[in-house]
């Protein structure tokens, strides 16, 4: 399965493929490039430290939204992808991706969703949002991305405790460990359906 794997900032959960792949958790996978959505990120440093080819299709370089897309399904098709992977990816795809990589796009979300998910919710304000909901689960999803934001049906999911102590960074930490884990699993469970 060759996967893409999208980016916009520090890339721990494009590590935890990375890593999965490495250490034979995930088989049958590589990651055939990584895209950022913004220059110097340190997701290009952990491609560019696994040997693995990577590019920026940004705002800047690309403002017209579709010259940007078409960029994207440029590289996306070049590579021959069969998995495309958001993994802390803050920008929008529209339907000239999604609709021909329907169900071959996952993304990874730090919440329980449906629970908030959407518009404003990503990084650290999903996690001022749970503790400010008073909800005592948390965790994360990984789900296929359709036209909405945060809609597409679930592949996997685990929860965690909120604890009456818990701050937005102290769960975004838990979340984010719990993150890790069910990416990699997400992409072994669509790896065993392909069997
Ligand atoms: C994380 O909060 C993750 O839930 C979200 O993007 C953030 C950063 O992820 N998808 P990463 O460290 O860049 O992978």
């Amino acid at each position: 399965m060759r996967i893409s794997v999208l980016v916009s900032g520090g890339g721990t959960n494009l590590q935890a493929i990375i890593d999965a792949i490495k250490n034979k958790e995930i088989r049958g996978a590589e990651i055939v490039q990584v895209i950022s959505s913004k220059e110097g990120v340190f997701s290009l440093r952990r491609a560019e430290e696994a040997g693995i080819p990577h590019l920026v299709i940004s705002k800047k370089d690309y403002p017209d939204i579709g010259e940007r897309m078409r960029a994207i399904k440029e590289a996306l098709d070049e590579k021959s992808t069969d998995l495309v992977v958001l993994a802390g990816y803050l920008s929008i795809l529209t339907g000239e991706i999604l609709r021909p990589y329907r169900g071959r796009v996952i993304n990874i979300h730090p919440s329980l969703l449906p629970r908030h998910g959407g518009k404003d919710c990503y990084g650290i304000h999903v996690h001022e949002k749970v503790i400010a909901s008073g909800d005592k689960m948390s965790g994360a999803t990984v789900h296929f991305v359709d036209e909405g934001i945060d809609t597409g049906r679930i592949i996997v999911q685990r929860s965690l405790e909120v604890n009456p102590d818990d701050t937005p960074e102290s769960l975004q930490k838990r979340v984010l460990a719990i993150e890790h884990r069910i990416l990699p699993e997400a992409i072994n469970i669509l790896l065993a359906d392909k069997e």
